[in-house]
């Protein structure tokens, strides 16, 4: 796992930016494993701004994120399917129907998950894999505790994660209560991953999966051969690279 430290977000934003963009000019078709969160903002901000100037063309990628509340329709505004065509689908010509994200309002959840994992496998796999991290350490909604070969699945919030989410909503009753999300096996399939791990409330997050703790979801990702995980030094207090 190589490890990069940055003094601010804005530069992880550009470094995963650049690597995300490096992909797509050397396989334009490639496939990308994308999360939703405040931390990929910024970056998503700076591809939309490389698109607009003519210099990256998503025309042939194809896009698989990790997760979705479930249940919950793709037009309320607090599904993950809107929030990425807010903050980068609708903002670059990656074509509409290339675009996956865990369909939470379907009534079969388990179906639904089969069929997710069928049309990554039909695309030819995660070619490069994006993640942000959650203050208990999970990539995706997979919460501690999670099987590392698990595939994607139906989950239930932990408490942890429900408070964390409920920033965003007028009260923490209106959360999704369950999601689905890529497993770790899903995740462990991607051919290369980057995972972005920035601010403070992120600092033991980074110290668990930097000592491979099992409590640690995103330990897993020390098992792959290609990780990069970039932080900023707010994230990274006490840690050296
Ligand atoms: P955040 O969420 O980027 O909003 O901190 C990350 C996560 O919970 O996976």
């Amino acid at each position: 796992m190589k490890l990069e430290i940055y003094d601010t977000y804005e530069e992880v934003s550009e470094r995963a930016a650049a690597i995300i963009a490096a992909q797509i000019r050397e396989k334009p078709d490639t496939v990308l494993g994308l999360p939703t969160g405040e931390t990929p903002i910024g970056t998503y901000d700076r591809l939309i701004r490389e698109y607009e100037s003519g210099k990256l063309d998503f025309l042939h990628v194809t896009t698989f994120n990790l997760d979705e509340y479930y249940p919950i329709s793709p037009c309320d505004v607090q599904s993950y399917r809107y929030f990425m065509n807010q903050h980068l689908f609708l903002h670059v010509n990656v074509p509409m129907d290339a675009t996956h994200v865990p369909e939470g309002s379907a009534e079969d959840a388990d179906a639904a998950c089969a069929a997710y994992e069928k049309a990554m496998r039909e695309a030819g796999g995660v070619d490069l894999q994006v993640l942000g991290i959650g203050r208990n350490g999970h990539i995706g909604f997979n919460e501690p505790g999670t099987a590392p070969d698990s595939l994607t699945h139906k989950v239930t919030l932990t408490q942890d994660t429900i408070e964390a989410n409920s920033r965003l909503f007028n009260h923490i009753s209106e959360v999704p209560t369950h999601a689905l999300t890529m497993g770790l096996g899903t995740i462990l399939r991607a051919k290369k991953i980057i995972i972005l791990i920035t601010g403070k409330n992120k600092q033991n997050a980074l110290r668990q999966l930097l000592s491979g703790d099992a409590d640690c979801p995103a330990s897993v990702l020390c098992g792959h051969s290609d990780v990069t995980v970039l932080c900023d030094r707010a994230a990274a207090e006490g840690v050296t690279a």
